[in-house]
């Protein structure tokens, strides 16, 4: 067997072309313009790319982009103002505060300062909890990534058997909530789990979100069952430097019914359900339907 290529990139560009259509019609009809904030501290090289990456596909969908680009000795007390600042800019729907801050910095109360139904990261401790508790929330970018990709091949998911490997609050759990939405049957494994290869070949779905390249291989994966490799992991081979993902691509396309890969998979995802996000926020903001089909 020979697996279905998975295609996160062409996916994307759909996403944000529907996310583009409605931006334009509530302009049409409201005068409404959905902004969103991105907060950069530091000079992180990898930050410094994503945030540019965020504000020109912002822009191209008709979007307002608000860049906040902060000294790497920026005060906690400053940045909170900041914050303070966009909830409160009725021209902001979203606002995202890229990761990692800088050490002297504390992630969580900084996120936490977010007003949830502008936290387009979905990483707010309330936008946690309503995602846990099956209430409306706003959803991590890259496992709502996921879950439209798996949504869009399957159909409905209920019933599946779905192993996810990984419990980051940025990917693993918040994928095992959405999975588990869908009336999966839902496992998380991780790095310390026993029998990890046992654990996998049960899975229908297969969420690979651990951070180590290539850790598991084509023979973990069962026949047909559908791989989603959200790992992006930079390594030396023949002398070059190449992007993998956590799966061993190459074995378990042999094996799978379907697969993501690495680059062109997941990666494009993340930044078109961004702009989902801000849609979303920007209609519940002002009372309207949320676009279909762009959300949990
Ligand atoms: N850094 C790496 N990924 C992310 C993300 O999804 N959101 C934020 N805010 N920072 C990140």
């Amino acid at each position: 067997m020979t697996a279905t290529i998975i295609d996160g990139k062409a996916f994307a560009a759909k996403v944000r072309a529907e996310v583009a259509e409605h931006v334009a019609r509530l302009k049409e009809e409201r005068g409404l313009v959905p902004g969103l904030a991105v907060v950069l501290v530091g000079e992180n090289p990898a930050s410094q790319v994503y945030v540019k990456s965020k504000g020109k596909q912002t822009v191209e969908v008709g979007m307002a982009s608000f860049e906040h680009k902060l000294d790497r000795d920026t005060s906690e007390a400053d940045l909170l103002a900041l914050i303070d600042r966009l909830n409160a800019d009725p021209a902001v729907h979203g606002i995202l505060v890229q990761l990692p801050l800088p050490s002297h910095l504390n992630s969580e109360l900084v996120i936490n300062r977010i007003d949830p139904a502008k936290d387009v990261d979905g990483f707010h401790i309330s936008n946690v909890g309503l995602l846990g508790t099956g209430q409306k929330s706003m959803v991590p970018c890259t496992p709502l990534g996921c879950l439209m990709m798996l949504r869009d091949h399957h159909g409905k998911l209920a019933g599946m058997e779905a192993v996810v490997v990984g419990r980051s609050n940025i990917v693993g759990k918040p994928m095992a909530q959405l999975l588990l939405g869908d009336s999966c049957t839902v496992t998380i494994a991780h790095s310390r789990t026993k029998d990890l290869g046992e654990v996998c070949r049960r899975a229908d779905i297969l969420v690979a979100a651990v951070g180590r390249p290539e850790m598991i291989p084509g023979d973990w994966v069962k026949p047909g069952a559908t791989v989603i490799d959200v790992g992006i992991n930079r390594i030396e081979r023949d002398g070059k430097q190449v992007l993998v993902g956590d799966v061993d691509y190459a074995g378990a396309a042999k094996v799978a019914g379907a697969i993501t890969p690495v680059p062109g998979g997941v990666g494009p995802m993340t930044i078109a359900c961004l702009l989902a996000n801000t849609l979303t926020a920007c209609c519940r903001a002002n009372g309207l339907p949320e676009p279909e089909g762009l959300t949990a």
